[in-house]
């Protein structure tokens, strides 16, 4: 059943386009560093302001991301909670489950660690975060 859930596992990682460029090794690690998460529909997974801890990968379901008075939909393959992380500020955006979720998660050192391994996903991501930033700045 380990080896069953392991296997689920890589194929949904590998379902990521942000991790498409891992060798082995760095899918290896990165499986062994993820944990698994749900969310039942309605659930608030990020709260504006809070500390951050953790950034999700979307692997099933849908979440809301309310900011600016915009209600933007993350689905499967993205991912949220980043921007705290990375900048070390406090959470921009409330996140709320919309159907039963199921994510990977990594904890703030974990996600340091892997990011700085893996320079081509921090530029990935960090790209995402500016785009993200510029567009809860706009009016
Ligand atoms: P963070 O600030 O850590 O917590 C809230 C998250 O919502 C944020 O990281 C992003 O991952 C996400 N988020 C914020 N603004 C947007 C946006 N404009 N589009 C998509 N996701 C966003």
């Amino acid at each position: 059943r380990d080896a069953e859930r392991v296997l689920k596992a890589r194929e949904l990682a590998e379902s990521f386009p942000m991790f498409a460029s891992l060798d082995p090794q760095g899918m290896q690690d990165l499986l062994h560093t993820f944990r698994h998460r749900t969310a039942n529909p309605g659930a608030r997974l990020i709260r504006r302001g809070d500390r951050a801890d953790t950034v999700f990968f979307i692997a099933a379901g849908q979440v809301e991301v309310a900011v600016a008075g915009r209600k933007i939909r993350l689905g499967p393959g993205e991912h949220f909670g980043e921007m705290a992380l990375m900048s070390g500020e406090p959470r921009s955006a409330d996140v709320t489950a919309v159907d039963y979720c199921q994510f990977f998660t990594l904890d703030r050192r974990d996600f340091r660690r892997f990011i700085a391994q893996h320079p081509e996903i921090r530029t990935v991501v960090e790209a995402t975060a500016a785009a993200r930033r510029q567009m809860n700045e706009e009016k």
